[in-house]
């Protein structure tokens, strides 16, 4: 089947059957085109909660179908194809939760939402990497804990006076791996490039940047800016987007490897399978996702 094809069979059943699909930014751009909403983490949880869809697809990696479902408990929610999984949500499960919480006690845990439901349902409130500076201040307290990101709790910390972000150590490899000198590099080719950073970024990374972001932040600042050059430094679904949509502009990708190979797993045929069987159904323990949606509740509320 050609790429046309596949594309009007899946908008065909997403009508039969009141179906949308979300797709995250970092997808294989040609998911945009069945795509209802295409953003960001934040968006799109937001785009899950208000549906009135009765079948949510989600083009992206295991925790965003799981927010999803968490989000709208009565709808069906599939993932495309079940091992796309995030390396930083794995970084952390209950028992690394608990231990970490025990020796810091009576600290609130701010759980990024690249994690397991049940580190969600363990956790205080959750944020998204558009909304964490804001989460953290919500909180109005001297000292968070933050999992799984200690890139993200970092930057957050960077960001507000007087509030201690104690962060557990994990990180995604996507970003961890992209060094200062990649930036330096690019810069020397590029020297007008504005440098967009997203903030699970290392700390020397993000202090070279013009502006730190998620991936719709980015985004949206690049397509309302006069400058006409940009280092995205994130993954290459970004610099795709762009290029789609500001063929006027110069986007540079921080350096080749900068690619979430999970993210990249779901094709279009895989949307088209799951639409036509309700294969991949995502489902969540009722204890666990009753105590996750307080956590992410809180944060929507924000
Ligand atoms: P955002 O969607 O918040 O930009 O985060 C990027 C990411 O790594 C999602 O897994
Ligand atoms: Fe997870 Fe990193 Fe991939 Fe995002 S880019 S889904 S944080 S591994």
């Amino acid at each position: 089947m050609d790429k046309r094809e596949l594309v009007e069979k899946i908008n065909k059943l997403k009508k039969e059957k009141n179906a949308i699909v979300l797709a995250h930014t970092y997808q294989n751009i040609e998911i945009d085109e069945v795509a209802d909403f295409s953003g960001d983490s934040l968006f799109l949880s937001r785009q899950a909660a208000k549906t009135d869809a009765d079948i949510i697809v989600f083009a992206g990696v295991y925790f965003m179908a799981e927010t999803a479902k968490i989000l709208s408990p009565e709808k069906t929610v599939l993932l495309p194809v079940l091992s796309a999984g995030c390396a930083m949500a794995d970084k952390i499960n209950v028992d690394q939760l608990r231990k970490f919480k025990s020796q810091h006690p009576n600290i609130p845990v701010v759980c990024y939402v690249n994690s397991t439901a049940a580190v969600k349902a363990e956790s205080d409130i959750c944020c998204t990497s558009a909304n964490a500076v804001d989460v953290v201040k919500s909180l109005n307290v001297p000292e968070v804990l933050f999992v799984p990101d200690k890139h993200l709790g970092a930057y957050v910390e960077s960001m507000l006076d007087g509030v201690k972000v104690i962060t557990y150590p994990g990180f995604c490899p996507v970003h961890h791996e992209i060094a200062v000198s990649d930036i330096v590099k690019q810069k020397a080719l590029y020297p007008n490039a504005k440098v967009m950073v997203h903030p699970e970024c290392s700390d020397e990374v993000v202090k070279m940047a013009d502006f730190t972001g998620s991936t719709t932040g980015i985004i949206k600042t690049v397509k309302e800016s006069n400058d006409k050059e940009f280092i995205i430094v994130t993954e290459k679904g970004v610099v795709e987007r762009l290029q789609r949509d500001c063929p006027n502009k110069k986007f540079v990708l921080i350096n080749e490897k900068a690619v979430c190979n999970t993210m990249k797993l779901i094709r279009l045929e895989d949307i088209l399978h799951v639409l036509q069987t309700g294969e991949n159904e995502i489902n969540i323990a009722k204890d666990i996702a009753q105590k996750a949606i307080t956590a992410i509740d809180k944060m929507l509320k924000i």
